[in-house]
């Protein structure tokens, strides 16, 4: 499922995009949120104003950048093993003191880190949602919520088996259990946007 930021009937609507970030990605060649999950990270940010945000899988940090514009007086902990995507993220962002990035494993950081957030965003391997999920519980504020992009995997989820190629399968089936455990275990929404959004709460 591709977002319809560019439909012809609603103009506007990409407007509050934070294109030098998306350029940034696409110079850099990195995954990075669509734009309508940016804008939405932001006004999300925005109204819950949580005080402490962690984030598994930044990247270059766009969507870093959206929700330290939002929440102005939260700390941003963003978390990648990717060397050369941090370095990228630490450089972009030498003068924003909210953000501090993280070079680790998302579910060693997780597992071992010691400190509790009001808001989790998580966009790191698909294939890990679920085990990411049950730490990120354990380091959630009450009242707090949880983030995941990309749980529709750009509409594969929706599609017959025959019709994926093989190598997508697995992390398929993976994203299907683990909504269909949301649904039946959690407060939760699911929002049409980029490609998918889950949010849990606690
Ligand atoms: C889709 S990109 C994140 C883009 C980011 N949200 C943004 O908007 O700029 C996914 C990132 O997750 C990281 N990642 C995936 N699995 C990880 C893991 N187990 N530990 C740490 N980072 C991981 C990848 O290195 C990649 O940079």
């Amino acid at each position: 499922m591709k977002n319809n930021l560019l439909n012809p009937y609603v103009k506007g609507l990409s407007d509050c995009a934070r294109s030098e970030l998306h350029l940034d990605a696409k110079v850099k060649k990195t995954p990075s949120v669509e734009p309508d999950v940016g804008m939405f990270l932001e006004f999300f940010t925005r109204s819950m104003k949580p005080t402490s945000i962690l984030e598994l899988g930044c990247g270059i940090g766009v969507s870093s950048r959206y929700m330290s514009a939002g929440a102005p007086n939260a700390q941003v902990t963003a978390v990648d093993y990717n060397k050369s995507r941090l370095e990228f993220a630490s450089e972009s962002c030498k003068d924003n003191k909210q953000i501090n990035f993280v070079l680790s494993d998302v579910i060693k950081f997780v597992r071992e880190d010691k400190s509790t957030y009001d808001l989790i965003f998580i966009d790191s391997m698909k294939k890990q949602y679920p085990i990411v999920l049950y730490y990120a519980l354990k380091r959630l504020n009450d009242g707090g919520v949880i983030i995941f992009d990309d749980v529709f995997m750009y509409g594969d989820i929706f599609k017959q088996d025959c019709e994926l190629p093989r190598k997508y399968l697995p992390v398929v089936l993976v994203l299907r259990e683990f909504i269909n455990n949301i649904k039946q275990n959690y407060t939760h929404t699911l929002l049409p946007i980029g490609s998918g959004v889950l949010m849990v709460s606690k």
